[in-house]
Parts: C-alpha cells; structure tokens; sequence
C-alpha cells in the first residue's frame, strides 16, 4: 500500500492533477512528466537521426517486450496497433464461421465489439446477447448461452456503462469446456492492478493506452496465445504483418509466426516513445499497490453516495476503478461539476467518475461535496442506507 507521502509525491508528476480533480481515467489518463519526456525523446531521435527508422524498430521491439512484460506475456504474442478495433477486426477476419457460427456478447460489450461481430454476420456468425440483470452480466448467463455451437465469447473484463466487473475465470472456464474462445477487452481495467494472461486463460486480450496506463490515444496492444497464432490467419493484414517485414517481396503473402501477422501497416512510433514511459512508471509502482489505491478510493465514494442516498449503477461491492451514479441529466450534472474543476464523463443517466493511483481522498471528498449540492439532478435510492 502507498504512503500518503508516496501518493503527494506521484501527484506532482502530472500538472493537470494542480487545476483538476481528474475523475477522467476511464476516457483519458492524465499526462506525467515521464508521457511528456517520452514524447520529447522522440522527437529529439527525429531531430538528431538522419536514417531513425533503424532505431525506431528497435523502440517498436522494446515497446512489445514492455507491454508483453506487463501482462504475462511472450513478446511474441503480443501485436502492436493502433486501436483495440484493429485488434479485434484483425481476429475477425480469421474466421470463416462454418461449423462454429455463434458469437456470445454480453450486453455491457463497448460498442466497437458489437459493431464488429455484427460485421461479421454476412460471413455467417450468429450473435446472441446476454442480457444484465440489476446491473450484473452473472456467470449462469453465459453458461445458458454458450454451447457446443459458441466460437467465440467477447468479454469486457469491466462495463464502461457502469463498471461492472466481469467474473473472467468463471467465464473462460465454461467457454472452454464448450470448445469456445475468450476475447478478454480490457481497455478499462488494465493499469489498475496485476494482469497475467496465462492465469486468466484467455485466448485473446487487447487494451489500447490512453486510459489508465497513462499513454496517448492512438496505439493498442492485442495478444494472442502462443500455440493459435499460427492456426490464425487474418485478411486483414500488411507489409508489417510479414515473417520478413522487410523482403519486399509484393507477390509473397507470408505472414510471421507471431502475434505480428495481425499488425496494420508501419507502426506508431512517436505513440510508443510516450507509452512505455507510463508503463514503466505503473510497474514501478506496484502494480498491487495501485489496485489498493483505487479500491481505497472506490469504496470511499460509494459508501459517501450511498449515506447522499444517491443511486449507483455501479455494484456497491465495487472495487473500482470506475463508479457510475443515475443523474436525471448526466451530462448537465458533467458541466456543473466541470464549474468547480472536477472532471467526469456521462454515458446514457449514468455520471462516471474513474479512480485511479494519483487520486486522493481529498478528491473523494469534493466530489461528495459537489454531490451533495446538486442532489436535484441525482436518482435518490428509495431506502437509504
Ligand atoms: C472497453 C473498451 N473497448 C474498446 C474501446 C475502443 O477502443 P478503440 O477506439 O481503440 O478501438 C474503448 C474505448 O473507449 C473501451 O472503453
């Protein structure tokens, strides 16, 4: 666990965090000083570098090698893109939907996983939904949906709607027995706390940076598990997905061994100058630490909403990162609070307020206040707490 000391002296690293009371992690991390010095090394290797592309590739290696630590990984399992839809688009396109035709989604999937599954159905796949109930997508959902007929199971690991938190071994588990793969999103959890692929089980995970590990928009991560990459192959490709990105050969398709086959085309160089930065400064941390940091936070402000009497959409047994509140107009309710620097986002009636390591309980504390004071634009529970 940090010190209060440790968490004062992590603050000053991003400026943003002496104006605001940054609530936004679930839609931008805010920029430190390391972000900020990674973009500046780029530029200074653009400036300095006559021919930069050797060392470019060197950073675009190191960057994988990073991430793939970061999760429990191979860097060979592990494709650098430029958005968790090619990710997930890349995937896609592997399959062909013969025997295996269904696609089971829960209903708190980020739209870019419906949108693509749903591309898929004039290439056969059937999509079936799982419907929340309370606010939960429970494991008995899934088990009634996936069958021996199931090909895949996309999964948010956390519900951007209202942070509800997926029971991913639960899942995973039954999806196997059926003979169904697990595609894990993780785009709102990961950098909140230890990920390891290889313990979760699942087949496939991506998770983009610009959220809570810190980086700029721009630049994702996809991993595929070692023994399917080579039974995978996308049509949706490029010079860089190739065993040898440099052959040059336009009339051979060869795509490499590793995860990279399912790359787009030259990489986001200046992105991955900046985002390693914010994974070295996470790792540093703790990744434990951080988890601890953010439930700390989290149970704070759901038990100040709930004594307010104010509805959660978000499971009171949350451990965070994000909580979401029922507004009668959430995004009037975003406006007001931007009027004294706190910065949230709103979904649908649903005001979101994302904790993360360089928060505080001050933080908690003047958002409660914030609350308190625009109790009309709040869903009251019928029975308080
Ligand atoms: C859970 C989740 N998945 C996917 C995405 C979309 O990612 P991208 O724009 O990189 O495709 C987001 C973006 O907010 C997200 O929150």
């Amino acid at each position: 666990m940090l010190t209060e000391q440790e968490i004062a002296k992590l603050r000053a690293r991003f400026p943003i965090l002496r104006r605001k009371i940054y609530l936004y992690s679930c839609s931008q991390g805010a920029l430190s000083d390391a972000v900020e010095m990674g973009m500046r090394a780029y530029l200074d290797s653009w400036f300095e570098l006559a021919t930069p592309w050797d060392t470019w590739m060197e950073m675009y290696e190191a960057a994988r090698a990073v991430f793939a630590r970061f999760i429990g990984a191979r860097p060979d399992e592990v494709a650098i893109l430029t958005s968790a839809s090619a990710g997930i688009n890349a995937i896609a396109s592997c399959f062909l939907f013969t025997e295996r035709k269904k696609v089971v989604m829960g209903e708190f999937e980020f739209p870019t996983m419906g949108h693509i599954w749903l591309a898929q159905r004039p290439r056969g796949a059937e999509i079936e939904w799982v419907p929340p109930r309370e606010g939960r997508i429970p494991v008995e959902s899934y088990e009634r949906a996936i069958d021996m007929r199931t090909l895949i199971v996309p999964l948010t690991h956390l519900s951007f709607l209202n942070g509800f938190r997926s029971d991913v071994r639960g899942i995973t588990r039954i999806a196997h027995e059926r003979g169904a793969f697990v595609f894990l999103d993780d785009f709102q959890d990961c950098g909140t706390r230890p990920v390891d692929v290889k313990a979760l089980g699942v087949d496939f995970f991506v998770t983009g940076t610009l959220k809570y590990l810190l980086g700029p928009p721009g630049l994702a991560f996809l991993y595929v598990r070692e023994d399917l990459i080579e039974s995978l192959v996308p049509t949706v490709t490029s010079w860089f997905a190739q065993r040898n990105v440099f052959a040059f050969d336009t009339k051979l398709f060869d795509p490499a061994p590793s995860a990279r086959r399912f790359e787009g085309g030259s990489p986001p160089i200046p992105l991955l100058y900046a985002a390693v930065p914010g994974l070295e400064l996470l790792s540093g941390l703790g990744m434990s630490n951080i988890a601890a940091q953010i439930e700390k936070l989290a149970h704070a402000f759901l038990e100040g909403a709930c004594q307010l009497g104010i509805e959660s959409k978000t499971p009171l047994d949350s451990i965070g990162p994000l909580v979401v509140l029922r507004s009668h107009d959430a995004s009037r309710l975003v406006a007001r609070l931007a009027e004294r620097n706190i910065v949230t986002s709103s979904r649908h009636d649903g005001v979101r307020f994302a904790f993360h390591v360089y928060n505080d309980l001050a933080d908690v504390e003047a958002v409660l206040l914030a609350l308190q004071e625009n109790l009309d634009l709040m869903v009251r529970r019928r029975s308080r707490v």
